[in-house]
This record gives structure tokens, C-alpha cells and sequence, in this order.
């Protein structure tokens, strides 16, 4: 019985998820080391996790020198955002099980079963289930197959309920994105699937939903009457790292500009949802995605580049062919820029520049609203010289906040006007530091929140979007660009042609 001194309204009180079970398959893989494995310390250190929770984690057992306790520790260790603290680790890594196995070991996947159902009595989990799949994609599959024929993923038979997480990449193109869905909805129904895209579990991109349906200030100047153009980057300092062979089959759209960059721009351009409902908040999404339209010609329209040897803070960076395993003639691109639009009342005529690179300056993501100059301006030429497009930039990372951007009067006796910034930075305005997107995130799935996760249609509707951009490219050579500059020359060019330039991000 529920306590009748509570009421689910106060925020005093945390969402806690029911007693559960985190299954990871692939647990000793990249994600699951950088990224899982922490966000699971730092729940459990924030004390968000519920009683007789368990993590039990499913890899071939070959992952190297050491023990799964010790991987879990070191991985948990580097990754926390939270502090350290010995005996919370302590007490979480009693509920660490691990299974050795690979996905087509039938035996190892009976293990995993029976050993849920031990659980479900000896740690009160009720049955309640959430498979996550850090794997590659080609292992969807087997381990849907394997699930399905040990019983697994069916609630009626484990007694609760029983959810799946699925990473990105969700397909690579629209084909494959629908038979994945089809393979995915076999097995479980649409509301056990969690398909992740970490963007979403971002306080910054949230806080998109905030700043446009808390407030009356902006949605009145948020169309095409007043916003000239909008600019979305995604740079990133950092080359491919270690994901050649992923890398190099998928590519910057592929690998981002697909999910993340889409999903930023239907949040920018989505209208206001009747509630915060999931059903509600994806529908006005969908219609976002379903209304892009791309440049009626793709080649002066778009860009897509690839980075040299060059210099990156300080350091030298190999170019993207003399990254290890990359063929030596590779066309696939690191950089991608195209000129986007949104097909309804709102956004007519109103270019969505988009942006994505690897091995660029720096690291910075941000969304950039580019008002239109004021209609009229009463004052000497001169004194306005200084005077650029009001912005609304929203920093998604780093720096998190937003700043506005408008003229100002300078001090003295002329009446100079320049750009001055107005700037809200999360680390001033709240002591609170934000959760990781995988904190976030991994807490909803076991809550059963649905609201920061794309649907099916979603995912497919933005394949469609990619799908022409990838048809054309096909064949075609991306443009050199330095690693440490803002892309290849052409993607200036390209809004040069039209007035424009990208912000300095
Ligand atoms: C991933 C991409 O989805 O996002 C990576 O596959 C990219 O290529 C990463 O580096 C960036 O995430 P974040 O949170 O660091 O911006």
C-alpha cells in the first residue's frame, strides 16, 4: 500500500525504480566500461537504486588479464562523476553476477535464465528485467533469438516485467532500420523497447523543452518571421579512436548526424506538445522529422569532408586514411554538412544548417537561432558596423548554458552599437551538477519513462532523411580538410553563396 503522507507530485522525493535486474550484454566492451558500469555507480551513490537491484553482465570471457570484479572496479572508478566512495562499491559489487558466454552458447543463455530466476526470490527482483544490448548490431539477432527461446524476454512467464535497451547504430539506412524494428517487436512489445540516443538524456537538450514551453519570451520570435536561419555543430576534437571498422562502414551521418543531430533539430523546431506525455512529446517529433526537407540539390547543398594529418590542441593528429585499419583509399567521411529545411508554416523558407566533424578545433556542440537584422536601422552605418544577427545559442556542451546574443550601446559619446553576450551557464546559476546522459537514461528505462527515448517511427523517418543524402554521396569523394580546422573549405563556401557564415562555435 502506497504511503498516504507521500504524493508522486513532491520533488523531495527520488524516482526510485521498483526492485530489478540490469542485464548487460557485452558488458566488458567499450560503453558498457566508459559509460554503463559508472552511470550504475553513480545511482547507486546517489542512492537511486532500488532495493535487491542486480547487474548481471554477459560477454565472452575473453576480455583479458584480471577478473570481472576487477574490470567492474576500474571501469567504475574512471568513469564516476560522482565521488568515490569504497563502501557503496563495495556494497554494489556483491549484485554484480557475471555469465561468460558468447550469443549463439545456448547453454550460457540458460544460465542467464535460470540464474534471473534465482534471483527473482533470492533478491525479491519480482521477475522485473531489463536486457540491455551494448553489442554490434549483426548480434541483435542471435541474442533476440536467444531470448525468445529460453522464455526470457516474455513477462507472463518471468512473473515481471521485462524491457529491452537497444544502442545505436539502429540499422544503416531505412531498409534495415525497419527490418531491425520488425526483428526487435517480434520478441517484445513496443513499450518494453528502449531505443537509446544518449543526446536525449542530456540536461541541456532537455532543457530545449524548458526554454520553449516554460517561457513566454521565445516562442513568439521562434518562426520564420523572425529567425533568419538556424545552426546546429556537433565538433568534436577527437578522431575515430579505436572504431575503424564501425567507423568506416557508417561515416559522420551515419554515426551522428542520423540520430543526435536530427533529434536536436526536432526539438528546436517541434510545436508545443498538448502534455509531457511520451506519446504526445514524440508526435510533435515525428511531424518535425516527417516535414525536413533536403536541398533540391545535394551536391551544392551538402558537404562532406574527411580530415589530414594537421594539428589538434597543441598535437599532431594523423589523417583519417593513416588511421590504423582504415584502407588507404577510403572515401568515407568525417565531417558532414547539409542545408536542411522544415516543410510547414513555422519554418518556411528557413535554412537548418547542420553540421557534424571529428578532428575539428574543439569539442563543442551547441544549436544556434539566428534572428534576422532589425528592419530598419536609424543610425550612422559606422556606428552599427559592429553590430551582427541576435543569437540565441544554446551550448549543449561544454560550457553548458545559453547565451544570448544582441547589440549594445558602447560607452562614450557616439552611439556605437556592438555585440555584447548575455550568458547562463549551468555551473553558476545551479549548485547541483547534471547527471550523465547514461545516468539518466539508464534510470527511465528501469522506471519505464519513455519520454527521452525515440520510437520506431521516429528512427525510421530519420533514416529517410539520410538515405538521398547517402545515394548521392555514393561514389564521390569527400573534400580534405586539416585535423584542427572547422571543416573543408566548401562548407563555408556553401553558405558564402547565400550571404551566410558559421558561427564561431
Ligand atoms: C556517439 C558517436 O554516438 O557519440 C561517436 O558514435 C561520438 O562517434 C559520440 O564520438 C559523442 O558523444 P558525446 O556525448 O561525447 O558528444
Amino acid at each position: 500500500m502506497g504511503n498516504p503522507l507521500r504524493t508522486a507530485q513532491d520533488r523531495r522525493l527520488p524516482r526510485i525504480p521498483e526492485p530489478c535486474a540490469l542485464v548487460i550484454f557485452g558488458v566488458t566492451g567499450d560503453l558498457s566500461r566508459k559509460k554503463l558500469i559508472p552511470a550504475v555507480y553513480d545511482l547507486a551513490n546517489r542512492g537511486l537504486l532500488p532495493p535487491g537491484f542486480v547487474v548481471v553482465g554477459y560477454a565472452r570471457a575473453d576480455w583479458g588479464d584480471g577478473s570481472f570484479e576487477s574490470l567492474a572496479h576500474a571501469a567504475a572508478k574512471k568513469g564516476a562523476r560522482t565521488p568515490w566512495r569504497d563502501d557503496v562499491w563495495q556494497r554494489l559489487s556483491e549484485r554484480f553476477h557475471f555469465i561468460p558466454g558468447s550469443f549463439d552458447d545456448d547453454e550460457a543463455f540458460d544460465h542467464l535464465a535460470s540464474t534471473l530466476d534465482e534471483l527473482k526470490e533470492r533478491n525479491g527482483i519480482a521477475g522485473n528485467a531489463a536486457f540491455y544490448f551494448s553489442i554490434p548490431p549483426a548480434a541483435f539477432p542471435l541474442v533476440l533469438n536467444q531470448l525468445n527461446r529460453t522464455g526470457m524476454a516474455d513477462p507472463s512467464k518471468s512473473g515481471g516485467w521485462r524491457r529491452v535497451v537497444v544502442e545505436k547504430p539502429f540499422g544503416h539506412d531505412y531498409q534495415s532500420a525497419v527490418q531491425l524494428n520488425e526483428l526487435v517487436d517480434d520478441v517484445f512489445i513496443p513499450e518494453d523497447v528502449f531505443r537509446i540516443d544518449h543526446y536525449l538524456g542530456k540536461e541541456t537538450v532537455q532543457n530545449i523543452l524548458a526554454l520553449r514551453f516554460a517561457n513566454s519570451l521565445f516562442e513568439p520570435v521562434w518562426n520564420s518571421k523572425y529567425v533568419d536561419s538556424v545552426q546546429i555543430t556537433m565538433a568534436e576534437d577527437v578522431g575515430i579512436g579505436t572504431r575503424a571498422a564501425f567507423y568506416d562502414a557508417s561515416g559522420a551521418a551515419r554515426d551522428v548526424l542520423q540520430n543526435h543531430l536530427l533529434q536536436l533539430l526536432a526539438l528546436v523546431g517541434m510545436e508545443e506538445p498538448t502534455s509531457f506525455d511520451p506519446q504526445e512529446v514524440r508526435a510533435e517529433k515525428l511531424k518535425v522529422l516527417r516535414a525536413i526537407s533536403l536541398p533540391p540539390d545535394i551536391s551544392t547543398g551538402s558537404v562532406r569532408g574527411q580530415y589530414l594529418p594537421g594539428w589538434v590542441a597543441g598535437e599532431r593528429a594523423v589523417g583519417y586514411l593513416e588511421e590504423p585499419n582504415i584502407p588507404a583509399d577510403s572515401t568515407t567521411e568525417t565531417y558532414a554538412a547539409v542545408r536542411l529545411g522544415i516543410q510547414n508554416r513555422r519554418w518556411a523558407g528557413v535554412p537548418f544548417f547542420v553540421r557534424v566533424g571529428k578532428r575539428m578545433p574543439r569539442r563543442v556542440t551547441e544549436i544556434a537561432i539566428m534572428f534576422k537584422k532589425a528592419p530598419h536601422l536609424p543610425f550612422d552605418p559606422a556606428d552599427v558596423e559592429m553590430l551582427g544577427h541576435n543569437q540565441l545559442v544554446i551550448r549543449v556542451q561544454p560550457d553548458e548554458g545559453v547565451v544570448l546574443k544582441f547589440g549594445s550601446k558602447v560607452p562614450g559619446t557616439s552611439m556605437e552599437v556592438r555585440d555584447i553576450a548575455m550568458d547562463f551557464q549551468y555551473g553558476e546559476a545551479f549548485t547541483e551538477s547534471s547527471p550523465e546522459a547514461y545516468e539518466r537514461l539508464v534510470l527511465d528505462v528501469l522506471i519505464g519513462d519513455r519520454t527521452l527515448f525515440p520510437d520506431a517511427a521516429e528512427i525510421e523517418q530519420s533514416w529517410r532523411v539520410i538515405d538521398p543524402l547517402e545515394a548521392a554521396w555514393a561514389g564521390t569523394k569527400p573534400e580534405p580538410y586539416r585535423s584542427g580546422e572547422w571543416g573543408p573549405r566548401a562548407s563555408d563556401e556553401m553558405l558564402a553563396r547565400e550571404g551566410r557564415t558559421w558561427r564561431r562555435a
